[in-house]
């Protein structure tokens, strides 16, 4: 039986998750509606570019995720004033009374997200020094942060590691720079926009990432008064400005989730109109989830996806930095090869460590082997270095319940979607991790008819 009105679940009103362990009954198909507002990827960074401004910003669609509420924390810190109408999604950002945090307040946020790296620009341009913090985030590789040190180095910062965190100072100002990347890293580009756009002079970026979600950051800047241009070959380039005023813009839908609920519905054999979804930034997906065999429709107002009603068909995926297939896609989506008929190759080459949720796949029946060679396409940076990086999976098997814990925020998701395949109950601990990137989902998952339990 339901323990959620349907209607405050409709209305986006988060269910409590009131323990960290949920029992799932699975055997059976998600069917129904959902919503998915804006994206964690560019809200949270969208936040932390109001603090470059010199008035309000205000921002749409921002989910109820703890990952903004990690953000909003470390922003009121640093004095900025912020009003948030959660139900409504419309978070209002006051930077005009910017200040240094107490290191305690900024410790109370170690751990918990690799936002804060992103402060360091903004916090240099409006206070001349950036206390940052040690940086969390799933632990789905080595994460280091050397790019985004480089980078901001080159713009005139000075960098101190400290066994707390790292200082930064900017004696002569940030001054802009010519940085190529050897990798075209997300959050150093973001690192890059975010310090270039009030630095003096040009900057101009090479191998940058263009995901859409950058793309969006790119278009808040714009709109506070940054003068940047893309060119088709990853190069940015931004001519600082003396002064960015606030923005009023709505976050682009979060292609994450929404690939997330996608695989769902392939993987429970259900369907799933994922409302706010959009197809331009889900192309590539879309491609790997027709080959798969699965069924998909497209509306102004966003996708339905659905399983055929006959075997799934293996793939082949490698995963790229955009326009490629995305990382985050593929835990999600590998549930639902466990029950393609023949074999999928999975490549992973933008994380080094990112397929420990399979253990759990192969406690339940699925039939997973890891390999350390790059498999099913190009050599890629971690096939010389002996990480475990490529996953062959062959189907179908028969999935069964078991007790299993939430080892990452994505392979989280996927382990929700296994314990409702699989038949029988299943016990998922460290749940909360969920809660980081996906809104409401438990509610989400009662509105699509999932049976569960919420311990305690
Ligand atoms: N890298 C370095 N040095 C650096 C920075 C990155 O070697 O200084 C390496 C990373 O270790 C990784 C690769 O470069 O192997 C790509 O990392 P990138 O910087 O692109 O990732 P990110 O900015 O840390 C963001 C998302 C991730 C998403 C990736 C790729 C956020 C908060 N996180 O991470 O999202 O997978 O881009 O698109 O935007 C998630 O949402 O669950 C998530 C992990």
């Amino acid at each position: 039986m339901n323990s959620l009105s349907e209607a405050a679940a409709a209305a986006g009103k988060s269910v409590g998750l009131t323990s960290d362990t949920i029992t799932f009954t699975g055997g059976r198909p998600l069917n129904g509606r959902i919503v998915v507002r804006g994206a964690k990827n560019f809200v949270t960074k969208a936040m932390v570019a109001a603090l470059l401004g010199d008035s309000p910003s205000t921002l749409r669609d921002v989910p109820d995720i703890s990952d903004v509420r990690v953000v909003s924390g470390l922003l009121g810190a640093h004095g900025v004033m912020i009003e948030r109408d959660v139900d409504g999604g419309v978070i209002r950002l006051d930077p005009t009374n910017v200040k240094s945090a107490h290191m305690a307040e900024i410790n109370a946020h170690a751990g918990s997200s690799r936002i804060p790296i992103l402060f360091c620009g903004p916090l240099l341009h409006q206070l001349g020094e950036a206390f940052i913090p040690d940086l969390g985030g799933c632990r789905i590789g080595d994460r280091p942060i050397d790019f985004h040190l480089s980078a901001l180095r080159s713009f005139g910062a000075v960098v101190d590691k400290l066994p707390e965190g790292i200082h930064l100072t900017a004696p002569e100002g940030l001054r802009g720079a010519k940085i190529q990347l050897d990798y075209p890293s997300v959050g150093t580009t973001e690192q890059v926009l975010l310090t270039a756009v009030r630095a003096q002079g040009l900057t101009e970026l090479s191998n940058a990432a263009i995901e859409p979600e950058i793309m969006d950051l790119i278009n808040v800047l714009q709109k506070m008064g940054a003068v940047i241009s893309v060119d088709a070959d990853r190069v940015i380039r931004v001519e600082g400005v003396e002064r960015l005023s606030g923005y009023d813009h709505r976050s682009i839908f979060d292609r994450n989730e929404a690939a997330s609920w996608a695989a769902a519905a392939l993987a429970t054999g259900g369907e799933i109109f994922v409302e706010g979804a959009r197809q331009a930034e889900m192309l590539t997906f879309l491609n790997v989830f027709r080959k798969a065999g699965g069924i998909f429709e497209v509306f102004d107002d966003g996708i339905r996806f659905a399983h055929p009603g006959t075997p799934l068909k293996p793939v082949v995926i490698e995963t790229d930095v955009h326009p490629g297939f995305m990382t985050d896609w593929q835990q999600p989506l590998v549930v639902a090869l466990t029950q393609a008929t023949g074999v999928s190759i999975v490549h992973e080459t933008v994380y080094e460590q990112r397929f420990g949720f399979t253990d759990a796949l192969v406690k339940m029946g699925a039939t997973i082997e890891l390999h350390r060679e790059c498999l099913g396409g190009q050599k890629c940076r971690f096939g010389q270095r002996n990480f475990v990086h490529s996953a062959v999976i062959s189907g179908p098997t028969k999935m069964h319940g078991a007790n299993i814990e939430v080892p990452d925020l994505r392979g989280g998701f996927s382990h929700l979607i296994a314990a409702l395949m699989a038949e029988g109950e299943s016990t998922v601990t460290n749940v909360g991790i969920i809660a980081r990137g996906y809104e409401n989902f438990l509610g989400k998952l009662r509105m699509l008819g999932a049976e569960f339990t919420v311990e305690g």
